[in-house]
């Protein structure tokens, strides 16, 4: 029976809507304990999207040649942000163009390049803070987006760095509440008059400084950064990209590299402080370690701790949708052009039949066995798969090598009593902002590059 879909709750599609821009976690795992490996979720004006939970599912979606699904227009919610030509919205042949301009910049020797520079930011902004109380997003977000705006932009300290700083923080902060982000599900909140009129002025500005940035690098010689491999990259038949290209994968990377970065480092903040003998551990790796920061990739344990926190929470918690073009059969269903399929990172890294006490925050997990890409995908898979991936594990070791090694830190307990929980910012689910560390520099402070 081809156009049966999995069950799924009962809610009508305006209530589901509201339970899933409210809390998302309680909404997946409810429809899981309810309705399992396959569920189909209604909300109200976007078409039936099927939640795909198992692991050979998983494979099935993500192990797919990808011209079998369109991506990019389930993604549309996210154009009035990054832009038609995103990535995150372009399918076929041009996403697969721009994928090739993108992706060297994030590999191999290009990223050995960035990690001394993602560890002079990291130190320099962790040297600000002298015995001090802050909210730990907060400064791993100064963190993350100090090292895009540089390694991507090729901005140094200056006024349009200070302007961008501020203008894409208010941005993103704009977003970073289930009440705030409602705009991006609902377009008819989507005015002049409501929160989203001054987003669509800051993303104006945003755009004139971004234009200007690129201007400047073409006047005044490319350097080392992404912008530069941007102006300088070239297809299969001789084409540059356009400014209006550039610019949107500019602010793509700018947000889906930044937020989610600055997110998993305070999860990871969290679960180390959480528990005494991992920090220990952690501290004793760190001490054996050279200090050189191509010999990260041997600091296991450290590897470890990012892995698991990114399972236990793992910010994007779907990944992309993928659209079938054609019949494509899952399980007993088969799916057709008008669903969207939705490989679950979060349901699936839940599952006890793969993960062991999986609430539990246990990176022994990941030393005692590999599990495959379609039983851990934090960062997606396939065709699809973050392109920032490896950076993004680079920069959170850099950032976390960079803290334990300056400073003590002590997650504060809330004054208020409000929990520590997931919580929606935008697509993504982040720890609530009122998670606080107290930060004390270490007598005989050394940083990575002192070790
Ligand atoms: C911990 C940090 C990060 C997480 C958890 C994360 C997660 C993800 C996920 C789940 C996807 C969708 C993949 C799929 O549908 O199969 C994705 C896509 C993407 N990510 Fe990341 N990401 C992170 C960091 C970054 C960074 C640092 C960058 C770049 C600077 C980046 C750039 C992108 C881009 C451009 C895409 C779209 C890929 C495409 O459509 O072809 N991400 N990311």
């Amino acid at each position: 029976m081809p156009n049966l879909l999995p069950p799924g709750s009962a809610h009508p599609p305006a209530l589901q809507l509201i339970e899933w821009i409210a809390d998302p976690l309680s909404y997946m795992e409810s429809n899981f304990r309810d309705y399992g490996d396959l569920f189909t979720a209604r909300w109200q004006s976007f078409v039936p999207f099927v939640f795909v939970n198992h692991p050979e599912y998983v494979q099935q979606v993500l192990g797919a040649d990808p011209r079998q699904f369109d991506s990019g227009m389930g993604a549309t919610i996210l154009k009035p942000i990054v832009g038609e030509y995103s990535l995150l919205l372009l399918d076929g042949e041009a996403h697969q163009r721009q994928r090739k301009l993108l992706m060297p910049p994030f590999h191999g020797d290009r990223l050995r390049t960035y990690s001394e520079k993602v560890a002079e930011i990291a130190d320099a902004v962790l040297g600000a803070y002298q015995g001090a109380k802050v909210r730990v997003r907060a400064v791993m977000q100064k963190i993350s987006l100090g090292i895009i705006l540089r390694v991507v932009f090729g901005l140094e300290t200056g006024e349009r760095y200070t302007q961008l700083e501020q203008l894409l923080t208010e941005m993103t902060e704009a977003v970073a509440s289930p009440w705030r982000a409602s705009a991006i599900f609902l377009p008819w909140l989507q005015q002049n008059w409501t929160a989203w009129g001054q987003f669509v002025r800051r993303r104006t500005a945003i755009d004139r400084l971004i234009f200007a940035q690129i201007d400047e690098r073409r006047k005044q010689g490319l350097g080392a950064d992404i912008l530069s491999l941007m102006l300088s990259a070239r297809d299969e038949e001789g084409n540059p990209m356009t400014d209006k290209e550039i610019r949107d994968q500019l602010l793509t990377l700018l947000l889906a590299g930044h937020e989610t970065t600055a997110s998993a480092l305070s999860w990871c903040l969290y679960f180390i402080d959480r528990d005494p003998s991992i920090k220990q551990r952690l501290l004793n790796e760190i001490k054996q370690w050279d200090g050189n920061t191509e010999t990260i990739g041997k600091l296991n344990y450290l590897h470890a701790v990012c892995q698991e926190s990114l399972r236990l929470y793992p910010i994007a918690i779907l990944t992309e949708p993928r659209i079938p073009r054609h019949d494509f059969t899952l399980g007993d269903y088969t799916f057709t052009a008008g669903t969207a399929l939705v490989p679950c990172i979060y349901l699936l890294h839940q599952r006890e039949d793969i993960y062991k006490e999986a609430k539990r925050f246990n990176p022994d997990r990941f030393l005692e066995r590999q599990f495959s890409p379609y039983e851990y995908i934090p960062f997606g898979g396939g065709g699809r798969r973050c392109i920032g991936a490896a950076f993004a594990m680079m920069e959170m070791k850099m950032v976390l090598l960079s803290l334990l090694c300056q400073f003590d830190y002590r997650i504060l307990p809330d004054r208020l009593g409000r929990p520590i929980k997931p919580t929606r910012r935008g697509v993504t689910v982040a720890p609530s902002p009122y998670l606080t560390m107290k930060m004390t520099r270490k007598k005989l402070g050394s940083c990575i590059s002192q070790l």
